[in-house]
């Protein structure tokens, strides 16, 4: 299949609208969208990146006040978090309703909504029929896309449009809140961090990490994640590498070591959560074996990098 990239969101919705899976940038990770009521877009989103069919997909609207066509209700809890967050980096899961087809839910009885800030992301679901199915537009496993020419290694070819935009300037995939129960749960770690939710939504509980190795609330937890080719090691600022130089590389907040193949120095917690998986994919590119990344301070944005080196480190 030919894959068109096009900068025009309306082109873009012309495609998904004809039930065509579409990549499109949103400020977390590009999306690889489809449209909810069609079956078959739905089935080749799974097809396309490998995915398990046991991962849900997180529905994708242009604006908050649409989220009635597929949630069964929206609980006060979810209210606040929408007031203060949306559209952003949030997700929330709700109870469905009848309209979301069980190939979006895996079979669930909840739903993942977002509204992306984007606003190329903004202007594509506006003029796009349905709500749009999306999960990050990667190769299931590898790295989540942060900007179009990442889509286009992984998908180019399997997909019909990616929709070309600016690379995504938070770099790490969404905040997820479970408010289908009470009090509601952090189930993944993003740009909003627990205590910014705690602000609006004082009950707001993390879920132990342990729940999520057994039997994860959220099914994507329990694949492996963010993964280089490359093996992911972490590292402490104060430290020194141990096995350093030869096709190794470096990415940190602090001094990085003198012998390391390739280094990315970055200002601070939201440059490394913007840089991380576009660096991954260089260190592919260019061969690299041994990634040695520095653990950020346990703080913001910091968690959701936390969380995400872990998981590589241990794919
Ligand atoms: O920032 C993001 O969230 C990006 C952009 C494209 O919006 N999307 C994204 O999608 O990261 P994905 O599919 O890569 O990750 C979605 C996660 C998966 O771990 C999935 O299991 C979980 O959300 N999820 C989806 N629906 C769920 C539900 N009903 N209950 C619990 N977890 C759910
Ligand atoms: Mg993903």
């Amino acid at each position: 299949m030919e894959t068109i990239v096009t900068e025009s969101p309306r082109i873009a919705a012309s495609w998904l609208n004809k039930g065509e899976l579409v990549a499109f940038p949103t400020e977390t990770v590009y999306g690889l969208g489809g449209d909810m009521t069609s079956d078959t877009a739905l089935r080749q989103i799974f097809t396309a990146k490998g995915r398990p069919p046991d991962n849900p997909l997180i529905l994708h609207l242009d604006s908050p006040g649409r989220i009635q066509e597929v949630a069964l209700e929206i609980p006060e809890t979810a209210e606040r978090l929408i007031r203060r967050f949306f559209p952003g980096p949030l997700t929330l899961i709700l109870k469905k309703n009848e309209n979301v087809s069980p190939l979006v839910t895996a079979g669930l009885s909840t739903v993942g909504i977002r509204c992306p800030a984007h606003p190329v992301a903004h202007a594509f679901l506006k003029q796009c029929n349905h709500p749009v199915a999306a999960p990050s537009a990667n190769i299931s496993g590898r790295p989540s896309s942060t900007d179009w020419q990442a889509v286009h290694e992984d998908l180019k070819g399997k997909i019909r449009c990616v929709l070309k935009g600016p690379q995504s300037t938070i770099g790490l995939e969404s905040t997820i809140v479970d408010c289908s129960v009470y009090p509601p749960r952090l189930l993944r770690r993003g740009a909003i961090s627990l205590s910014e939710l705690k602000a609006s939504v004082p009950e707001t509980t993390a879920s132990a990490p342990a729940e999520n190795t057994r039997q994860p609330k959220s099914p994507g937890l329990k694949y492996s994640h963010y993964t280089p080719a490359a093996r992911v090691i972490l590292c402490r600022p104060d430290s020194q590498q141990s096995k350093p130089g030869r096709k190794s590389a470096w990415i940190g907040l602090s001094e990085p070591p003198a012998d390391a193949a390739k280094t990315a120095l970055c200002s601070d917690a939201d440059n490394y959560a913007y840089r991380l998986f576009s660096f991954f994919r260089e260190c592919d590119r260019e061969h690299i074996e041994v990634i040695y990344c520095e653990v950020p301070p346990d703080e913001g944005i910091g968690h959701a990098i936390r969380d995400r080196l872990q998981r590589a480190a241990e794919g």
